[in-house]
């Protein structure tokens, strides 16, 4: 599915209202994230940390836990926006995402003016696939 620069914007601005609402008290570093399905719904989600370190959640896969208790499995693209500008999802945020859309676009950069994009599949080579049953 092609995703138009418009949409592109689109989704980096709603990201970056969506990491207005992150809780990071311990790294301060804020991050939202905006996920598009192929029927065309947009999902936010943004990190939220816990005392107990491991216990917290990136804002990608808060996104797509939401989007998957909606219904939606098939996705376009990903934007990320963070306090401090650019950001790229995480390793496991990329093999997460992976499960579902490989070939989906992801979108960062500092500004709506200025973003960059890549595949999914070239950010995370030969990324691991286990038979559903
Ligand atoms: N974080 C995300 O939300 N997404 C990423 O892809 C990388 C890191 C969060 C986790 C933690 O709350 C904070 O950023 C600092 O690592």
């Amino acid at each position: 599915m092609k995703v138009t620069s418009d949409k592109k914007k689109e989704l980096y601005l709603t990201a970056k209202e969506a990491l207005g609402r992150a809780y990071a008290p311990y790294s301060g570093f804020s991050v939202g994230a905006a996920l598009l399905s192929v029927s065309g719904n947009i999902y936010t989600g943004t990190n939220v940390e816990s005392g107990a370190f491991a216990a917290g959640i990136c804002a990608e896969r808060a996104a797509l836990a939401t989007a998957v208790t909606a219904g939606d499995r098939e996705f376009a693209a990903i934007a990320v926006a963070s306090s401090e500008g650019e950001a790229w999802p995480c390793g496991i945020c990329r093999q997460a995402l992976y499960e579902f859309s490989p070939e989906m676009e992801v979108i960062t950069g500092s500004r709506d003016e200025d973003l960059f994009s890549e595949k999914l599949s070239d950010l995370l080579p030969h990324g691991f696939r286990l038979e559903r049953k």
